[in-house]
Order: C-alpha cells, then sequence, then structure tokens
C-alpha cells in the first residue's frame, strides 16, 4: 500500500494545478493529439440488440458481423442491462474518484499482477510520458472470487459494482455467441474457446485538464482481450482510427460501446500490421510468422479486426468510462481449432497460453496492464 503522503494520483494533482499540465504528462510535438483534426461528421453503427431474441436473430447477426468486418466498434442499444444498473454503476464510479485521496490510496499499487488496485495513466512501469487518467482495476469473474477484496467505500460499491458486472458479463457472453454465429461457428464456439474466461473491469477517471491539446487520456491502443463493454459517461473523448482518421465517438444515451479486442482479430492483414500487433511473438519466433490469436477460426476467415483508439481530454469536465474487458482465462490455450487446419491453411502457429501472451505484450508494449 502507498503511504498516503506521496502523490501518487493524477485526480488531486489536476484538481489543485491551475492553468498547467505538469511536464512529465507533455507528449513529444509529433505526438499530440491534433484536436482539430477528428472526424466527427460519422462514427460507428449502432446496432438495436432487441432482435436476437426473436425471429429477426439472423438480421442482426449480420449486422453485428459486418460491424466487426468494418469497424471493430459498434454501439448497442437494448443490450438488456437495466437503466438503473447502469445508473449505479456511474454513479458509484463517480463517488469513489471523489472520495478523500487518502481514502482512495488504500487501494493504490503498481502491480499489475494484483487483481484489484487504484493505479494512474497507462503502465507506469513502461510508459515515458504519463497519461491524463486515474483507474480502479478490478476482476470480476468469478465473483465470488474477488468481490471481498474490492474497496470498502463508497458503502455500497461492492454490491452495485457486483450487478453491473453480473449484467455486462451476460452481454458479453450475448455478444461472442452472435459473433461466432456471424463466422458460421456454433453458437458456443468462443465461449468455449475461452477456457475458464475471465473479466476484469477498468473504472476510468480522466479529470479536466487544462492543456488538453498536449496530453492523452489513454495514447492509441488496441485491447489485449477478446471483446470490450464499454460504458461511457455523457462527456465525448473516445476516438476511434478509421482510415488513418482519428472518428470521433459521441456517447448516445443508454448504448453502451462495444469493440474487438486482439483475440478476436484479423488475418488478412501484411506482414507488417501483424507485426506491430504481435510483436512479443514474432521476435521470438525464428520463422517468419507470428504467433496468432486465440480465435484462428476468425483469423481464417479474414475478418474480424482490433482497432487503435484512443481517448483525448478536455478543459471542462471530468469524464468516466468503466470497460469490462471479457478474456480468456490465463491458461486458455490459444491454438488453431483443428477443422481449420488443412492442406491449403496448415498448422503455422505455436500454441501458447493467453497468460503468457498478456503476460509479454503488458511489458514489452503500451498496453492496458
Ligand atoms: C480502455 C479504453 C476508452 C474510454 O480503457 O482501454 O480504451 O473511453 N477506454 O475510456
Ligand atoms: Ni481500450
Amino acid at each position: 500500500m502507498a503511504p498516503a503522503e506521496s502523490k501518487l494520483l493524477l485526480t488531486d494533482r489536476a484538481i489543485s494545478s491551475s492553468n498547467h499540465v505538469p511536464s512529465n504528462y507533455i507528449r513529444p510535438v509529433g505526438d499530440r493529439p491534433n484536436l482539430l483534426d477528428v472526424e466527427s461528421s460519422t462514427s460507428i453503427p449502432l446496432i438495436d440488440l432487441h432482435g436476437l431474441l426473436g425471429p429477426a436473430r439472423s438480421d442482426v447477426i449480420k449486422e453485428i458481423g459486418s460491424a466487426c468486418r468494418t469497424d471493430g466498434f459498434f454501439m448497442v442499444k437494448n443490450h438488456g442491462i437495466p437503466e438503473e444498473v447502469v445508473r449505479e454503476m456511474l454513479r458509484v464510479a463517480r463517488e469513489f474518484f471523489h472520495l478523500p485521496e487518502a481514502e482512495r490510496l488504500k487501494c493504490y499499487s503498481d502491480d499489475p499482477s494484483r487483481t484489484t488496485r487504484l493505479s494512474t495513466s497507462f503502465n507506469v512501469r513502461t510508459e515515458k510520458v504519463s497519461n491524463w487518467r486515474d483507474f480502479l482495476r478490478l476482476h470480476c469473474y468469478p465473483l465470488e472470487d474477488f468481490i471481498r477484496e474490492w474497496p470498502c467505500n463508497p458503502p455500497d460499491f461492492k454490491q452495485v459494482v457486483g450487478e453491473y458486472s453480473k449484467h455486462a458479463r451476460a452481454l458479453a457472453v450475448r455478444l461472442l455467441e452472435g459473433i461466432s454465429e456471424s463466422l458460421g461457428l456454433e453458437r458456443d464456439h468462443m465461449v468455449k474457446a475461452m477456457g475458464k474466461q475471465a473479466q476484469h473491469m477498468a473504472i476510468n477517471y480522466y479529470p479536466p485538464c487544462p492543456q488538453p491539446e498536449l496530453t492523452y487520456g489513454l495514447p492509441g491502443h488496441k485491447d489485449p482481450n477478446a471483446i470490450t463493454v464499454l460504458l461511457p459517461d455523457s462527456v465525448s473523448g473516445l476516438q476511434v482510427l478509421r482510415s488513418q482518421k482519428w472518428v470521433a465517438v459521441e456517447p448516445v444515451p443508454n448504448a453502451l460501446i462495444i469493440n474487438m479486442g486482439d483475440q478476436i482479430q484479423a488475418s488478412n492483414m501484411d506482414m507488417n500490421s501483424l507485426h506491430q500487433t504481435f510483436v512479443p511473438f514474432c521476435n521470438e519466433s525464428n520463422t517468419n510468422k507470428a504467433f496468432l490469436s486465440v480465435f484462428p477460426q476468425v483469423l481464417s476467415n479474414d475478418r474480424y479486426k482490433s482497432v487503435l483508439h484512443r481517448v483525448i481530454v478536455n478543459n471542462k469536465s471530468e469524464r468516466i468510462s468503466v470497460p469490462t474487458f471479457y478474456c480468456p482465462s490465463p491458461d486458455a490455450v490459444i491454438e488453431p481449432a483443428e477443422a481449420l487446419v488443412d492442406d491449403d491453411h496448415p498448422l503455422g502457429y505455436r500454441s501458447f497460453t493467453y497468460g503468457e501472451y498478456y503476460e509479454k505484450i503488458s511489458n514489452e508494449k503500451e498496453v492496458m496492464p
């Protein structure tokens, strides 16, 4: 646990300092967000999941497939998480970050292996420039293994966040089923491939920033997991890369934002982009082949992508977002599905565990620790 007098978190510093971003948050000139050079005329698709339960299921599945292929990001409405549960989740998140610093610091740790921890920026152990974000990171599945270690303050934190995380898991599973079907696979294929499965949550807190043109809330990154369900508040900030342009994703009331992580990654990339995503495994390989991800059946269909996204901050409002990262369990073995290996598609990748992938990528790249 951190000593209470140290100023490890951004929140209080940001609130107390007025006009300037401290120098360790300032990006080099070529790596700053150009706040004006952003597409706001288009956005990502919005899919109504209501039809998933009835005769229109196959139409919704097609929409999901198409959004995964073309954008890697989409929004969903009628997603099944009650409005009250969502509202409460955001309330308790805000209350947590408004607690006195000494109270919040009880949860502080910069050790990414801790299953419950409050930290700041992105990956404080590897990054050179800090980011304008504090975050609380929680493991959520199986819930009973972790809920005891969650914060006790606000007093209803465990109950409210536990409730939200159960709903978020149910939604992630429904989406993975839809994604499996959209690829012509058995409905439970993806979920089964994730072994015992795991679910992590981040509660991101971006304080107002006096010079948002100099820094990021989160720099461009891809999520290393399988699928992310993001609950945004009403303040904009998320941008996704499409055709080399940053597209602003404006929050839509009652909609959640979904994106594919590295584990649902396309394979029809050239070797360079493949290397960018899977550098650690490529370096290790003596061949010219990268080691790919958990859902090679997806890969072989050459379709779905894990897309670069980032968060910019603003000088007016704090912003809160709550991503749920749904992932394979650390011991899940990642290897091509047998059915996909034939004379035309010979086995090209050694198998590895998700834990191994995650460990390497956290040490070597700017990814969510
Ligand atoms: C993340 C992320 C987006 C947001 O936490 O990985 O991309 O809007 N968050 O906060
Ligand atoms: Ni992300």
